[in-house]
């Protein structure tokens, strides 16, 4: 059987193909089209996972959307109602969405055919249910509470639920204006990040800052039953012009979402270029603290209604790995399973899995095991795109490579390192990857002036072998998808100096030779030379989206100043070229 999930008209526009209640294969639109956050109709993606399993569009069984615009309609009306100037705006969107809705069309258009032949069954799915089904149903459990939560979808910001066997069941919705991620990104926008998904830069600006504005800042989201409220003056009105638009052209663009309350209180925004000031940091770090006192206070809810040890999260929201690395000391859930695509893209996964397990009442015989569910490309393609880009290369064998790569590590270059599966969410993990050695202190000024051009205060993250992981963090949980921020212990904390971010956190990857064997024995290689069992490791790109096929790998490689490029066999050094 097969069931094609989508994220459509919506940021991070995705589409992800399950056979028997398998994931085959996912991927985001703007890893194929090469536009970040896309957030139109994901045509490419939808060939790309066609192409995956050998079928046309024909043979699929059913489609499933992770958007459901008549979900919580009376709240939204009722909002409407009391807000009247509203009213017209969300006729607008609810007409443009139902324009939208055509699946049939939509999708005998992309693959240019005629609709009379699609015989699949259509389903749509309300968005934080999607997000539920992608965390909870990709875990290997049986019992968990989850949890998910974002700016908004379908009216709603976060879902707690009961999750049993086939089922979820929704215990808590959350609904707009009152937003998690809204107070998030409204606070980032003031202080001049103000491109959609800029929300993770800011984290790592926060332990720059003191807690200064902790209690004005609280004043802005406050505890509410096991949820919370927004101080909605501190924000423009819902239905106004703030927050996410998707542009014609399918790009993602904010509007702001802050009030002029919120500069009577703290003086003027900040531009985007000009200089971050300690009231800046002082405000991201009272964000950041609001941000997980609010969290656990919910998770602590959502646990004494569902006393088990696993907690499933998905949601924007929870790509927030710093809150996620306290969960273990402040709640008392003892196991996570995030969802490695928690953004809008993991929407296309929840939507297939549910219909799988939910409306077809399918068995759960599946867990996900790692991300790497992307595209990869034979050897003899990445040699035919070597030759065309004139570039001088040299093939080794799997033992020899991984000496060579490891040895160029080591005496402290940069390596662009592309393997097998592209990975499937946010994070890069060894696969499409950036490596260096993370034990030298200057290696994070080398990479920003020569290939990643980040501000100053964003922190790179360490990838460990799995069994190591304790040795070098206070926690020793797995975080398989570099979703968890954990304390480097004091003793390791110059050893892994490049990756040891100010407040002596590391943003982990845990890896285990069953979940990548080939970058697992590259750590060791590296291990056996330097007695480190850790790599830095950042995504394979510019500033563009993550690299996905050999070609533009070699074109990143070629217009940055990247020492060395691992692609399948071959190895390339910028030295002969
Ligand atoms: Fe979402």
């Amino acid at each position: 059987m097969l069931i094609l999930g989508l994220n459509m008209f919506h940021a991070d526009a995705s589409a992800a193909i399950v056979q028997d209640g398998e994931v085959v294969f996912a991927i985001a639109e703007e890893r194929l089209n090469r536009i970040k956050h896309y957030g139109g109709f994901p045509s490419l993606a939808v060939k790309a996972c066609l192409d995956a399993v050998g079928a046309k569009i024909t043979d699929v069984d059913h489609v499933a959307v992770g958007q459901d615009s008549d979900a919580n309609l009376a709240k939204k009306v009722r909002y409407a109602l009391a807000n009247p100037t509203k009213v017209l705006n969300f006729i607008r969107l609810r007409q443009k969405k139902q324009a939208m809705r055509d699946v049939r069309l939509l999708l005998a258009k992309a693959l240019d055919l005629d609709s009379k032949q699609l015989r699949f069954q259509e389903h749509h799915l309300e968005h934080h249910l999607a997000h539920m089904a992608s965390a909870y149903y990709c875990s290997p459990w049986e019992k968990a509470a989850g949890f998910s939560y974002d700016g908004s979808g379908d009216f709603v910001s976060t879902m707690m639920a009961r999750c049993e066997g086939n089922e979820i069941e929704v215990l808590e919705r959350v609904f707009l204006p009152h937003s998690l991620g809204s107070f998030y990104t409204m606070i980032c926008e003031f202080i001049g990040y103000k491109k959609y998904g800029d929300e993770g830069k800011v984290m790592g600006l926060a332990p720059y800052g003191r807690p200064t504005y902790c209690q004005q800042v609280s004043e802005i989201i406050s505890r509410k039953n096991g949820a919370f409220q927004l101080s909605l003056d501190y924000f423009k009105p819902l239905g106004s012009n703030q927050g996410m638009q998707i542009q014609a052209d399918g790009t993602v663009k904010l509007a702001p979402h802050f009030s002029s309350r919120m500069k009577k209180l703290f003086g003027e925004p900040r531009e985007p270029h000009a200089e971050i000031t300690q009231r800046d940091m002082d405000l991201a770090y009272a964000m950041q603290r609001n941000f997980e006192e609010i969290f656990f206070h919910m998770a602590n809810a959502l646990h004494a209604r569902v006393p088990s040890q696993n907690l499933a999260m998905a949601g924007g929201c929870a790509l927030n790995s710093v809150a996620n690395g306290k969960v273990f000391g402040r709640t008392p859930f003892r196991k996570t399973w995030i969802q490695p695509a928690a953004g809008d893209e993991g929407l296309a996964i929840g939507a297939a899995l549910h219909t799988y397990h939910s409306v077809l009442k399918q068995p759960r015989r599946y867990a996900l095991k790692n991300s790497y569910l992307g595209p990869e490309f034979a050897d003899t393609r990445i040699k035919a795109d070597l030759k065309k880009s004139g570039l001088k290369y040299k093939k080794l064998e799997r033992g020899p490579l991984l000496a060579a790569v490891a040895e160029q590590i080591a005496a402290g270059n940069v390596v662009g390192w592309f393997q097998g599966r592209m990975e499937w969410g946010p994070r890069a993990l060894g696969n499409r990857s950036i490596v260096a050695h993370p034990g030298l202190p200057n290696i994070k000024d080398v990479l920003n002036a020569r290939i990643k051009h980040r501000e100053w205060f964003r922190p790179f993250a360490p990838s460990i072998l799995a069994e190591r992981q304790s040795e070098y963090f206070e926690h020793d949980h797995p975080s398989p998808f570099m979703l968890h921020v954990y304390k480097i212990r004091p003793e390791k904390r110059a050893q892994i100096c490049a990756v040891n971010h100010v407040d002596d956190t590391g943003r982990l990857q845990s890896v285990t030779r069953e979940d990548n064997p080939l970058y697992y024995d590259l750590i060791r290689a590296f291990e056996r030379r330097t007695g480190i069992p850790v790599l830095l490791n950042t995504s394979f790109n510019e500033n563009e989206p993550i690299v996905c096929t050999p070609g533009e790998a070699i074109d990143c490689f070629k217009r940055t100043r990247m020492d060395v490029l691992a692609i399948g066999s071959f190895v390339v050094l910028k030295t002969e070229n």
